[in-house]
């Protein structure tokens, strides 16, 4: 209706996302973003803890992350499957291997996102869960900077399926074949359900929830999560 209209002819909404989803949020944000011209978008890119330090703050509307934390209350929509990764260069002898147990891994020298990263705890939760203790050689503080060092044989790595390429081989990087992975997580959608949600979110969220499936699904490797934001 009327008034609805004019919720949505300007305004603000400010979103947070973890560093991994850089490589599919802005794509998704499109066609509302085209919609709605007057409403002004502010996409904060942090890694993990810095997006949690938002949400306690109160900085964004929504966010999308893999791990939300448990001491604020939060709705969560799982909205999109989050594989994770091992990987090495292209034409390492690894790479011939399959289904290594991680343990024979943990003597490669490890690459790790830096402490605050959603990637490196979760790679840390699972490393811990089968008992491996593989500390990593060197910290770095980007997605793509882990990719490069990962290239130059610097060591292999854990990352989200979603930042390499359809075929890593076109990055000279190859997934490794190993017992336990790809670590199957989530990315949700969170908001804060003590604060009300704007209309531009509000619209935002139904606009997703029409559109994630269809759009995802060519990619071919990206399972959405169907299910539908809690209201
Ligand atoms: P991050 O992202 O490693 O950039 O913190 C983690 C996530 O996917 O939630």
């Amino acid at each position: 209706d009327a008034a609805a209209l004019q919720g949505l002819r300007r305004g603000r909404l400010r979103i947070a996302a973890v560093t991994t989803t850089e490589y599919f949020l802005p794509d998704l944000l499109g066609p509302f973003a085209r919609q709605y011209p007057g409403i002004e978008i502010e996409l904060a890119v942090e890694n993990r803890n810095a997006v949690v330090a938002r949400l306690e703050r109160g900085d964004d509307e929504l966010a999308a992350m893999m791990l939300p934390p448990s001491h604020l209350p939060l709705a969560l929509w799982p909205f999109l499957e989050n594989p994770l990764v091992i990987i090495a260069p292209a034409g390492h002898a690894l790479t011939r291997r399959r289904r290594m147990k991680l343990a024979e891994l943990a003597a490669e020298p490890l690459l790790a996102r830096e402490v605050g990263s959603g990637t490196r705890a979760a790679a840390e939760q699972a490393f811990a869960a089968q008992g491996i203790d593989w500390p990593p050689r060197m910290a770095l503080g980007s997605n793509e900077a882990i990719k490069h060092a990962v290239r130059a044989g610097l060591g292999v790595a854990v990352l989200s399926r979603h930042t390499l390429a359809p075929d890593p081989m076109t990055e000279g990087l190859a997934v490794l074949s190993v017992a336990g992975f790809p670590l199957r997580r989530q990315w949700h959608l969170v908001w804060r359900k003590d604060r009300a949600l704007s209309l531009p979110a509000r619209t935002l969220l139904d606009d997703l929830r029409a559109r994630l499936q269809v759009k995802m699904q060519p990619m071919g490797w990206v399972a959405p999560g169907a299910s539908s934001p809690p209201t």
